[in-house]
């Protein structure tokens, strides 16, 4: 993975300084905490400056997208609505839905509507009722740069119960978040969003997790909440990823819909929550693009 370069050549950043004054030590840090036995990031998934620029023009349009449906969302409302909201105000902003046509996927957008966990088709079938808890996942490419991020909607009244769930998934992610810094590691944000569904009485899906984010749609690493302090990949300035934990109310056991190998639900039939954010690692913290 370090590519034999002279220390008064080009830094591979594409920043234009020589390397010696550009990422050598930092080259360095990485190479000793790898000898040290860490998982740690390949140069091609640390983002330059340019580059972060243009995916958070992509962010703007995702977080424009989900504010309006934030506004617009109510009780008798079809998932299929949403999913004209979404492909019509993406593009109308001169990007593209990154669902559509994602490995075959048939929308815009996922709506995933009480015990759906994630990857629900929107349907005019799917009428939301007074209750019920849906996140909506929106996924934006705009001159080929994505962004990617979920919220929660609660329609009407919920129950306590709903409520509760939706309010602690969004709590797991913001206690995810304040691990995520330089020099960390992925499994300091991974335990923070584990304990805190497990103190709560919930579970977070195992087989789905969140991942790197910004040049393609799914990048390395594959980011997973069952996870350990200290353990996964070396977090480092430029690194971009989700947060995006399935928090069950009961099990934490999953099925896929085989009708059309997309459809995720609980397999105990209770319900499960996601809230989904975008993060930059950055010298002296992290930085959301998206949420
Ligand atoms: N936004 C989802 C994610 O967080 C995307 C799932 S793939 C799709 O990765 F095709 F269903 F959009
Ligand atoms: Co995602």
């Amino acid at each position: 993975m370090f590519y034999k370069i002279g220390r008064n050549d080009p830094c591979w950043c594409g920043s234009g300084k020589k390397y010696k004054t550009c990422h050598e030590a930092f080259d360095g840090r990485i190479k000793r905490a790898q000898m040290m036995g860490h998982i740690v990031p390949t140069h091609d998934i640390i983002k330059n400056p340019e580059q972060i620029e243009r995916i958070k023009e992509s962010c703007k349009i995702n977080v424009a997208v989900l504010d309006y449906i934030e506004k617009n969302i109510h009780e008798g409302m079809n998932t299929a609505e949403i999913d004209k909201i979404v492909y019509d105000m993406t593009t109308d902003m001169g990007g593209i839905p990154a669902p559509l046509n994602y490995e075959g996927y048939p929308y815009s957008v996922c709506t995933s509507v009480n015990s759906q966990v994630c990857h629900g088709f929107p349907s005019e079938k799917a009428v939301l009722k007074n209750g019920d808890i849906i996140n909506v996942d929106c996924s934006t490419i705009l001159n080929g740069y994505f962004s990617d991020s979920s919220r929660m909607f609660c329609i009407g009244e919920v129950s306590e119960e709903r409520e509760k769930l939706v309010r602690v998934t969004k709590e797991c992610v913001e206690l995810g978040l304040k691990e995520v810094k330089p020099w960390g590691f992925m499994g300091d944000m991974g335990q923070a969003v584990h304990d805190h569904a497990f103190a709560n009485g919930y579970t977070v899906v195992r087989e789905i997790g969140g991942h790197g984010v910004g040049l393609e749609f799914h990048e390395e690493p594959w980011v997973s909440y069952n996870t350990r302090r200290g353990e996964e990949m070396l977090l480092v300035p430029g690194m971009i990823f989700t947060i995006e934990p399935m928090v069950n109310m009961g099990r934490p056991d999953i099925w896929i819909d085989d009708k059309n190998d997309w459809e995720v639900y609980t397999e105990d039939g209770l319900d499960s929550a996601q809230w989904e954010i975008m993060v930059l690692v950055t010298e002296d913290g992290n930085e959301v693009l998206c949420w």
